[in-house]
C-alpha cells in the first residue's frame, strides 16, 4: 500500500499554478488510491513562518485553505486533512534530520540561492553574504523531509519546482535510516524512501513575467490568477498576460515563454499537451488565443469558487474536520516518534 503526503502554504489563496501544478493532481490521486492507501494533505503554517507574515492575515489564511482544499474535491472521508502546525511532531523530527544534514546540502538548494538573489538585489550588492537571511528559510527543506517521513510517506505529489526538496527528503530518510540502524540492521529500513510525483501539467509562469513561475509572493497581483478571482478579474488578467510580438502562435517555451505558458494553461485545462493544441492556432493570433483561456479558466474555476464562498461560510464545519484530520495524523506521528526516540537513545516521553 501506498502513503501520499503533500503540503501547501497558508500564504494567501492559491494561485492557478498550484492548482494546476498540485492541488488537482491531489484529487485525481485521491480518486485513483486503492482502499488501502493513506492519503495527507497539509497546510504547513511554520513553512509560511519563514517569511514575514501579518498575524490576521495568518490566521485567516490557515482557515481559508481547508475551505479551499474542500471546495477543489479533497474528500475528509478519504484524505487527511489536518495543520502541520497542530502536531508539534513535525518540529522534533525536523531538530533530528537538521543534527545528521550538512550544510553544504542546504547551501545548495536552488530556493535558498534564490533568496540570496534576492537580498543581492535589495541590497544592490553582488556580494552580500547570507548573514541577513534568518534560519528558518535555510533549514526549510529540512522541516520539509520531516512532514514527509513523519508519516513515512512513499509518494510525495508536487509540482516540479520542489525537485531538490524531495531529493534531499530521500537523502535524509537514507542517513537516518543509518543512524537508527547503528546497533540494528533491521532498523535501516526505519523509513521508506519517498518518491515524487510530478503533476503532468509543467509548471505555470507569472502572467507579468514569464521567465519566472506564477508564485504566491510576487508582490504584482496582474502576475497571478487567484482561485477565488471573479470572472471579470481572470479576464482582465489574462487579456494583460505578456506574450511577445510575433503574432503566430507555436509553443516556444524557451524562446517565448509567454505564448508557451498560455498553451500550457489551455492544454491542462483540457488535459492534451500545449504542442497539440498549439496546433489549433495556426494562423490564428493572441487575441483569440487569450479569449479561449479565459473560457477554459472560467469554466476550470467556476465549481470551486462556489463551493469556497459556501465552504467559508461553514466554520464550524471547517473546525470539524481539521481536528478530525489532526487526531488520525497525531495518532500515526506519535508511534513514529516513540520509534525513533528509542532507536535514537533519546528518553522517552512520560
Ligand atoms: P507551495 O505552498 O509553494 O506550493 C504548493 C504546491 O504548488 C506547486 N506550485 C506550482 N506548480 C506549478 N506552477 C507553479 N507556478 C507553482 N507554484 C507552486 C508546488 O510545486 C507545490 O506542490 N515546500 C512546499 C510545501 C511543503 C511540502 C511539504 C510539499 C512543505 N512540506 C511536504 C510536499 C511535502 C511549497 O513551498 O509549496
Amino acid at each position: 500500500s501506498r502513503t501520499y503526503f503533500s503540503g501547501i502554504q497558508p500564504t494567501g489563496v492559491p494561485h492557478l499554478g498550484n492548482y494546476l501544478g498540485a492541488l488537482r493532481n491531489w484529487v485525481k490521486l485521491q480518486r485513483e488510491a486503492k482502499p488501502n492507501d493513506t492519503l495527507y494533505f497539509s497546510v504547513v503554517g511554520w513553512h509560511a513562518l519563514t517569511l514575514p507574515q501579518d498575524r490576521n492575515a495568518l490566521l485567516k489564511a490557515q482557515t481559508d485553505m481547508v475551505a479551499l482544499l474542500l471546495a477543489v474535491g479533497l474528500d475528509p472521508e478519504r484524505s487527511i486533512i489536518f495543520h502541520q502546525n497542530q502536531n508539534p511532531d513535525h518540529l522534533e523530527l525536523a531538530w533530528y534530520l537538521n543534527c545528521i544534514t550538512p550544510v553544504g546540502k542546504l547551501r545548495r538548494m536552488t530556493t535558498w540561492k534564490g533568496r540570496l538573489a534576492d537580498a543581492r538585489n535589495a541590497n544592490d550588492e553582488s556580494e552580500v553574504d547570507d548573514s541577513l537571511l534568518n534560519t528558518g528559510l535555510f533549514t526549510y527543506p529540512v522541516l520539509q523531509a520531516a512532514d514527509i517521513l513523519l508519516y513515512k510517506a512513499t509518494h510525495v505529489p508536487v509540482g516540479e519546482d520542489q525537485q531538490q526538496h524531495i531529493e534531499l527528503s530521500r537523502d535524509l530518510a537514507d542517513s537516518l535510516n543509518r543512524q537508527l540502524g547503528a546497533h540494528n540492521k533491521e532498523f535501516r529500513r526505519t523509513f521508506p524512501l519517498p518518491e515524487a510525483v510530478y503533476t503532468p501539467s509543467k509548471r505555470i509562469l507569472s502572467l507579468r513575467d514569464p521567465s519566472s513561475k506564477m508564485s504566491k509572493s510576487s508582490p504584482f497581483e496582474q502576475s497571478r490568477i487567484l482561485l477565488t478571482d471573479k470572472p471579470e478579474a481572470i479576464k482582465s488578467k489574462i487579456r494583460k498576460a505578456v506574450t511577445d510580438s510575433n503574432s503566430e502562435i507555436a509553443y516556444d517555451p524557451i524562446n517565448r515563454p509567454g505564448t508557451a505558458n498560455l498553451l500550457t494553461i489551455l492544454a491542462a485545462c483540457e488535459d492534451a499537451q500545449p504542442e497539440q493544441v498549439a496546433e489549433r492556432y495556426a494562423g490564428k493570433d493572441h487575441g483569440i488565443l487569450k479569449a479561449d483561456v479565459i473560457d477554459a479558466i472560467l469554466e476550470l474555476l467556476r465549481r470551486p469558487r462556489e463551493e469556497y464562498e459556501r465552504l467559508i461560510q461553514a466554520r464550524d464545519y471547517l473546525d470539524r474536520i481539521v481536528e478530525g484530520g489532526l487526531f488520525k495524523a497525531r495518532s500515526a506521528s506519535g508511534k513514529v516518534m516513540r520509534t525513533v526516540r528509542d532507536r535514537l537513545g533519546m528518553l522517552a516521553i512520560p
